[in-house]
């Protein structure tokens, strides 16, 4: 069974969706985190993001869905991370590993921009989570602050709403709802309430459609 978990940034959908997996015993995958490692290792090798054919070439290279750094929540790699991931090779050499995973027993929670709509179009339930962009940057400057990182508010909030204007506006696989998405507004929930609106969809799915098994 796989659930996909998609939305802008910092709107929740990683808190859900690990949530989800844990809670349902299911394999978990950070789809950003493999855009995120392709952006590090473009920038590491001191080459622009914007380049399509060095982006595709870190994206096919050899261990890169593995590889770890300190760096990848920052958000200079994530600025990278949605730069190469427009260009549509990328995204290609990234499609047939999330595919895999997905299709792992017993179930897989995936979270992204396009998990529901190009990864995983017959996923047995999708949801599309949003929140206010000014609550995503106050959670996102909250956990900078916290982290002791130097940050400010607007800053914050400029970097989050060119990331999603790049993430919607993109020719492949633009950041959007799938038409079968199931819209979560977390903006005044907390992760519980929201895991919990989550997970009576899915067991009320599971009773309307008894081929689901969870
Ligand atoms: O979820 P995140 O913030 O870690 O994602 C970083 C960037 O990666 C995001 O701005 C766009 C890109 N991304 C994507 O294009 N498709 C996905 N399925 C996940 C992330």
């Amino acid at each position: 069974m796989i659930i996909t978990v998609d939305g802008p940034a910092a709107a929740g959908k990683g808190t859900l969706a690990r949530a989800l997996a844990d809670e349902l015993g299911f394999h978990f995958l950070d789809t950003g985190s493999l855009y995120r490692r392709v952006g590090l290792a473009v920038l590491k090798a001191g080459h622009n993001p914007g380049n399509a054919d060095e982006a595709a070439r870190a994206a096919a290279s050899p261990g890169i869905m593995a590889f770890a750094d300190d760096d990848l929540r920052n958000e200079k790699v994530a600025a990278a991370a949605s730069q190469v991931s427009v260009h549509p090779q990328v995204r290609a050499n990234l499609l047939d590993f999330q595919r895999r995973f997905a299709a792992q027993a017993p179930g897989a929670v995936l979270d992204g921009r396009d998990a529901g709509t190009v990864i995983c179009p017959d996923a047995a339930v999708k949801f599309f989570v949003i929140a206010t962009a000014e609550e995503r940057a106050r959670r996102r400057y909250v956990e900078l602050r916290a982290a002791g990182k130097d940050a400010s508010y607007a800053e914050v909030l400029a970097d989050l709403q060119a990331r999603d204007a790049r993430d919607q506006s993109r020719a492949t696989a633009p950041l959007k709802p799938a038409d079968d998405a199931v819209i979560l507004d977390t903006t005044t929930l907390h992760p519980n309430e929201v895991l919990a609106m989550a997970l009576a969809l899915i067991y009320l799915r599971r009773e309307l459609a008894p081929r689901l098994t969870v």
